[in-house]
């Protein structure tokens, strides 16, 4: 996507050829950095630091640094120790399991001396795969926003509600739920976006509202708890929230506060779409709420909240009693019978096992 005119992926290979860059996601929405990861420990930092985050791109900063091991050292036992060090960083997002499979049997089959290479290739692969399926969940995603146009009156917007960041930001380019969001704006179809802050990190009001305003996609940051109520009064006409794992079942795993906006829109009638990359399907499990793993962060994101003053600085400062404790966890699963549709880079899928394994017959094969 274009930053101030220039081309951004949100992970690419640096000019040396070796190194890898990430923008650094914890310095949003103030400042754009740009970080260099030298080390496979750097990458491993990057995702559990949360510099990048979200599901696609955690599989692809994963896949780059088994890249980073390999030139380091391209044994066996490096390999493994890569893969077992970046599959501890987050536990929810299952695009890590899936990239660090992936390179890990794709890799064990090539000789140490050509692996550092065939890494590369394998990361460079996965990005460029992220990109391809963010499109084609756009065009079809486009459709369902362009068919609840036709019902508007001429200029009139869809109103659609997005939870945390499924943006650019959140994948190699494009995003998951932003593709079609991104594809209605430049293709005339009038959209504007309710973004939930969604607290405690606030990746919606720093992030999706960040990246739709550098784009012109007329926005709204509304609070978390704002979203029933809109709903109710019809002011919002569909909600796309993007998902970290989804299993063989179509429950789906999203940041924390997703379920309670798809019970909102379940009560109001309202359309509730995932966009789902198949990455993000698990098809080792059936029951989200019981086997999904959900991350618990620290209390201090909840206690504490970061912003800039009125005289220009950032700042953290403390909002809960002091003494108070708090609790944090990070996603939460919304049931398939919620669900209206599973948006992926093979068409609108209904939320069940039946439509996402005749989809995706070959990924049920081999799990
Ligand atoms: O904790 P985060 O910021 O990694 O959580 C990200 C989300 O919950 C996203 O909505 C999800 O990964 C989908 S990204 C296309």
């Amino acid at each position: 996507m274009n930053v101030d005119g220039k081309k951004y992926r949100t992970i690419w290979l640096a000019a040396d050829g070796a190194s890898v860059e990430i923008i650094d996601q914890t310095k949003f929405p103030y400042a754009f950095e740009i970080v260099k990861l030298h080390t496979m420990e750097d990458a491993a930092h990057a995702i559990r630091v949360m510099q990048v985050r979200g599901a696609p791109l955690i599989g692809a900063t994963a896949a780059y640094g088994v890249a980073l091991a390999m030139r380091a050292d391209p044994s066996d036992a490096s390999l493994h120790a890569a893969c077992s060090a970046l599959l501890e960083t987050r536990p929810t997002a299952v695009n890590l399991h899936w990239a660090l499979d992936l390179a890990r049997k794709s890799l064990l089959q090539v000789a140490p001396e050509n692996r550092a290479a065939a890494a590369y290739t394998l990361a460079a692969d996965i990005c460029d795969e992220d990109i391809a399926i963010n499109m084609a969940i756009g065009m079809h995603g486009m459709e369902l926003i362009a068919e609840i146009a036709r019902t508007k009156r001429e200029g009139e917007p869809v109103n659609i509600l997005t939870h945390c960041n499924a943006g650019w930001l959140a994948t190699v380019d494009w995003g998951t739920a932003t593709a079609p969001i991104y594809m209605c704006h430049e293709g005339g179809i009038p959209v504007h976006v309710w973004v939930d802050e969604t607290r405690p990190r606030n990746q919606g009001a720093f992030l999706t509202a960040w990246e739709l305003g550098h784009h012109g996609v007329p926005h709204t940051v509304i609070v978390d708890n704002a979203g029933g109520h809109l709903m109710q009064h019809g002011e919002v006409d569909m909600v796309i929230v993007g998902t970290d794992r989804t299993t063989a079942t179509g429950d789906v795993c999203n940041k924390i506060g997703t379920y309670l906006k798809a019970l909102a829109a379940k009560d109001c009638g309202v359309p509730f779409y995932v966009a789902l990359p198949s990455p993000t399907i698990d098809f080792s499990l059936s029951d989200g709420v019981r086997e999904i793993p959900i991350e618990e962060r620290g209390g201090a994101e909840v206690s504490r909240i970061t912003g800039k003053t009125d005289s220009g600085g950032v700042e953290t400062i403390s909002i809960v009693a002091e003494g108070s404790p708090v609790g944090n966890p990070a996603f939460d699963v919304t049931p398939a019978r919620l669900v209206s549709g599973l948006i992926t880079e093979r068409g609108v899928l209904a939320a069940n096992r039946k439509s996402i394994a005749e989809a995706f017959p070959e990924r049920v094969k081999i799990s």
